[in-house]
C-alpha cells in the first residue's frame, strides 16, 4: 500500500465510523432534550382536550422498554424539538388520516398512537378489523381496546414473557378484565356479562391462579389483535372452529369435548353435585370429631368408674 492511500485511510476510517455513530448519536440527543424537561416534570395537567395527563417520563423504565432504541419522535412525529413549538417533518398522509380517526380516544397526541403502523403494520391492521377496532373507526366510539388499552403505556412496553408485560400471562386476564368486568360497557354493548367471574372459576382459572404455566388466557382461545363476535365465522370460538381451538392443547378434542368449558352458567346439575360433594365432606368430618369425643369421653368416664370400684 502507499503512503498515500495509508494516509486516506487514516482519515477515512475515524469519518466512516463517526458517519456510522452520528444516526444513533442524533437519535439519543433527541431523547435527551425531550428528556431534559420531561424526565423531571411532576403532577398531572389538563390539556386543552380536558384530558389529565402525566407529563413524567421516567427515564430508566423508558430506557428498559422494548423501545429504548427508539427516539421519542418516531412516535411523537408532529414534534422536532422543544418546546413544541417546532413543527417536525410533515406526517405522511396515511398516517394523518389514521391519526384524524383516533382523534378522540387518543385526544393528547394522536398522531404518536397512529405512528405505531410505521413499525407494526400487519398487527395494525389486524386491530383496525377486530371488533374493538370497528367500535373505534366504524361506529366512532372510544370504548374498544386500542394498542395502549392492552400493551399498557407506550413507554414502558415490555417483552410478553416479562413478569411486568399487561399481556404476559400473570396481567393478562386483570387487563381484559378492565372492560369485560365493567358493569357500564357490558350494559352498553350488551356483552356477556359473567365472562371473567366464569374464566376464574373454570379449570383453567383456578390452574392459571395457581401459577400452572401452560393453562390458556384470553387471547389463547379469542386471539390478541384479530378478536371477533362469536357468530362470525372466523372466530375462533365460532361452532366447530372450537375444535380446532381447543385442540392446540388438547390432542384429539372433538365436538363432545369442546363444550366442557364456555363462559355459559353451569346448569344445575354440576351445581347441586358440587353443594352435595361438600355436603358429604363437611359430615364425615362431622361424624369423625363426634366419634373421637365420644370416644374420648367413654374412656375418662371408664377410669373414673374403675377407680371408683378400686378403692
Ligand atoms: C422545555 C421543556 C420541554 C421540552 C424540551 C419538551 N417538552 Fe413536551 N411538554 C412540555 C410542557 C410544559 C408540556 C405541557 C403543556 C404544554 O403542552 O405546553 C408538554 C407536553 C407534552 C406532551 C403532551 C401533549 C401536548 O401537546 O401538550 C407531549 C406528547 C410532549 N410534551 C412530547 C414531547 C416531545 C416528544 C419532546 C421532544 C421532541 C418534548 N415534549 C420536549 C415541556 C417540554
Ligand atoms: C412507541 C411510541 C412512542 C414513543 C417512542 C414515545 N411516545 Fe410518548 N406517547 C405515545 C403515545 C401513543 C401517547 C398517548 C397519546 C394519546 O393517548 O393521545 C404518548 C403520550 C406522551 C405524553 C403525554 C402523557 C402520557 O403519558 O399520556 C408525553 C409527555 C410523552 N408521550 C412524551 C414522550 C417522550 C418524552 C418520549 C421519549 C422519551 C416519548 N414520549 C416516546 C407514544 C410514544
Ligand atoms: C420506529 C418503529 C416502531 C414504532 C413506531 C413502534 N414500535 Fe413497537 N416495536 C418496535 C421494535 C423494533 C420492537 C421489537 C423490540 C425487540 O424485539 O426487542 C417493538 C416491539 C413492540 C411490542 C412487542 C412486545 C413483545 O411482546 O415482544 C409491542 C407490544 C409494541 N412494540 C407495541 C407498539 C405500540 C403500541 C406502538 C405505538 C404506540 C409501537 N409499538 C410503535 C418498533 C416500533
Ligand atoms: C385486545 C388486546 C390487544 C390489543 C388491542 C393490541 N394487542 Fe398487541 N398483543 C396482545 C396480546 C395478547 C399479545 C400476545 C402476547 C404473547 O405473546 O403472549 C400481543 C402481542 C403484540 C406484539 C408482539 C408479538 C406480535 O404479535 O408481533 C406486538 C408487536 C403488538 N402486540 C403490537 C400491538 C399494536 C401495535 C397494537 C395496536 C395496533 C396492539 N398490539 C393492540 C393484545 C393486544
Ligand atoms: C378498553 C376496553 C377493552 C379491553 C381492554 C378489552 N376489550 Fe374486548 N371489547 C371491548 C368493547 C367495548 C367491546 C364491544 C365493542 C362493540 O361491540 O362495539 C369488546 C368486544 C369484545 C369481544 C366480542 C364480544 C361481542 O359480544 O361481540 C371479545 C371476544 C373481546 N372483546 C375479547 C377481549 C379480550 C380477549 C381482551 C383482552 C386480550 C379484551 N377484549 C380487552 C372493550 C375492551
Ligand atoms: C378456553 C377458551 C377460552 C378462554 C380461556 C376464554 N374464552 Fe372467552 N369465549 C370462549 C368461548 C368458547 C366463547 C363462546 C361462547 C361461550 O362459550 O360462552 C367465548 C365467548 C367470549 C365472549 C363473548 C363473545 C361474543 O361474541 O359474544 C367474550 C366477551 C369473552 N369470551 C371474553 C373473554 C375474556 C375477557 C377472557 C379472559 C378472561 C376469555 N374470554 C377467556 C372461550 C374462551
Ligand atoms: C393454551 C392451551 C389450552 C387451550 C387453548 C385449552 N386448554 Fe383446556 N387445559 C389446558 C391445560 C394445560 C389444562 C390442565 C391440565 C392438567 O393440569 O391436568 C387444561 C384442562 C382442561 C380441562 C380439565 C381437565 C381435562 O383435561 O379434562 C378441560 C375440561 C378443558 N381443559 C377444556 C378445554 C376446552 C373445552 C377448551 C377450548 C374451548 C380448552 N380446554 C382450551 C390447556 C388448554
Amino acid at each position: 500500500m502507499s503512503i498515500l492511500n495509508k494516509r486516506l485511510l487514516s482519515i477515512a476510517a475515524p469519518l466512516l465510523f463517526l458517519a456510522l455513530l452520528l444516526p444513533s448519536l442524533a437519535s439519543a440527543q433527541e431523547a435527551a432534550s425531550c428528556l431534559t424537561c420531561h424526565s423531571s416534570m411532576k403532577g398531572k395537567i389538563k390539556t386543552a382536550g380536558g384530558s389529565l395527563i402525566d407529563l413524567n417520563i421516567d427515564t430508566d423504565r423508558f430506557q428498559a422498554s422494548v423501545h429504548s432504541a427508539l427516539s421519542c419522535v418516531d412516535c411523537h412525529m408532529k414534534f422536532s424539538d422543544n418546546p413544541h413549538t417546532t413543527p417536525g417533518g410533515a406526517v405522511p398522509a396515511p398516517i394523518a388520516a389514521l391519526a384524524q380517526k383516533l382523534a378522540a380516544k387518543h385526544a393528547v397526541d394522536p398522531v404518536a398512537a397512529a405512528a405505531c403502523t410505521k413499525c407494526h403494520e400487519a398487527t395494525y391492521n389486524k386491530v383496525v378489523g377486530s371488533v374493538h377496532g370497528k367500535n373505534i373507526f366504524d361506529k366512532n366510539q372510544t370504548d374498544g381496546a386500542f394498542c395502549i388499552d392492552c400493551h399498557g403505556s407506550p413507554h414502558y412496553i415490555v417483552k410478553a414473557t416479562d413478569p411486568n408485560a399487561k399481556m404476559g400471562r400473570k396481567h393478562q386476564v386483570e387487563t381484559c378484565g378492565k372492560c369485560h368486568g365493567d358493569k357500564k360497557l357490558i350494559e352498553k354493548y350488551h356483552l356477556q356479562e359473567n365472562v371473567m367471574d366464569s374464566f376464574n372459576e373454570s379449570f383453567h382459572g383456578r390452574k392459571l391462579h395457581l401459577g400452572h404455566t401452560k393453562v390458556p388466557v384470553c387471547a389463547s382461545c379469542h386471539n390478541a389483535h384479530d378478536i371477533l363476535t362469536k357468530t362470525d365465522s372466523s372466530s375462533p370460538v365460532f361452532g366447530k372452529n372450537k375444535i380446532a381451538t381447543c385442540g392446540k392443547c388438547h390432542k384429539g378434542a372433538n365436538e363432545k369435548f369442546v363444550p366442557a368449558i364456555s363462559h355459559q352458567k353451569p346448569g344445575p346439575i354440576p351445581h347441586y353435585t358440587e353443594k352435595a360433594l361438600i355436603a358429604l365432606l363437611l359430615s364425615t368430618f362431622a361424624f369423625i370429631v363426634i366419634h373421637v369425643l365420644l370416644e374420648a369421653f367413654s374412656d375418662i368416664r371408664d377410669a373414673i368408674f374403675r377407680k371408683g370400684r378400686d378403692e
